[in-house]
């Protein structure tokens, strides 16, 4: 019989190596992460904890691509991103990366469900499986009854679920998300943190979720400190 492999772990979902990142601000530079080393499991929920200013959207941003790190290796799925240019860093976020920004930005002219859509479609996957996706996942997010409205017709929470959503649309390998529960009540956030902690381990995606809310941290199965830009030994 031939031997069946030994365990062979997959490849971690990010993998940053003594990340710094240096913002330079008029004559001042301020450091807004030291020298930063996180990986983060294939199927891993980190949750992302520290006082405002200590460097967590900087981490976050660096992590999914959208900012550039000073200094130190950015692995995500094992690809070294920091080699890439601006035109490659795009198409990788594209269909590797989905974001939940800390000031949720939504299209102001599409409806909740074209939101969704649009992403699918950016990335050549519309058409109506996208659609039912986009309609499942409102549900999902209790806005079965806002999937037609406008986004400044939604309340500030329906607009963080629905960037939620969007964030979950084309099923990425790596999902971060900025306080997603910041602008939700308690019970909904409960709500809102058991769909993300579902969907992502229903589909080997990993996530790193930043919160201020310890409640929010049990759904994660790991939490990681961060202050004045250094991740704090666990
Ligand atoms: N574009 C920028 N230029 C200069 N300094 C910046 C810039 N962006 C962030 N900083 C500084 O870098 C540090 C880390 O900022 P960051 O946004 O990562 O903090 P944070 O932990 O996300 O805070 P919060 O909880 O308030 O969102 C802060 O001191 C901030 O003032
Ligand atoms: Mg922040």
């Amino acid at each position: 019989m031939p031997s069946s492999p030994t365990h062979v772990s997959p490849t971690p979902a990010v993998q940053l190596e003594s990340v710094r990142k240096v913002y330079q601000s008029g004559d001042d530079e301020v450091v807004a992460l030291g020298h930063a080393s996180l990986t983060v499991a294939s199927d891993e929920i980190v949750a992302l904890v520290g006082p405002s200013g200590s460097g967590k959207t900087t981490l976050l941003s660096i992590a999914g691509g959208l900012l550039r790190a000073s200094d130190g290796t950015v692995l995500v799925g094992g690809e070294d991103i920091t080699t890439y240019d601006q035109k490659q860093l795009t198409k990788f976020r594209g269909n590797n990366v989905g974001f939940v920004f800390q000031a949720v930005n939504l299209v102001p002219f599409l409806t909740a469900t074209e939101n969704l859509t649009v992403v699918a479609e950016m990335n050549g996957r519309g058409g109506s499986a996208a659609k039912q996706r986009a309609h499942a996942l409102l549900e999902q997010l209790g806005l079965g009854h806002r999937k037609r409205n406008l986004p400044d017709q939604l309340s500030g929470g329906e607009r963080q679920r629905v960037a939620i959503g969007r964030a979950l649309m084309n099923e990425p390998g790596l999902v971060l998300f900025d306080e997603p529960t910041s602008a939700l009540d308690s019970k909904l956030g409960v709500q809102v943190m058991e769909l993300i902690r579902s969907e992502i381990k229903g589909r080997q995606t990993a996530a790193i979720i930043v919160t201020h809310d310890t409640r929010m941290t049990e759904f994660a199965d790991r939490t990681v400190e961060i202050a004045d830009g250094e991740l704090l030994p666990t």
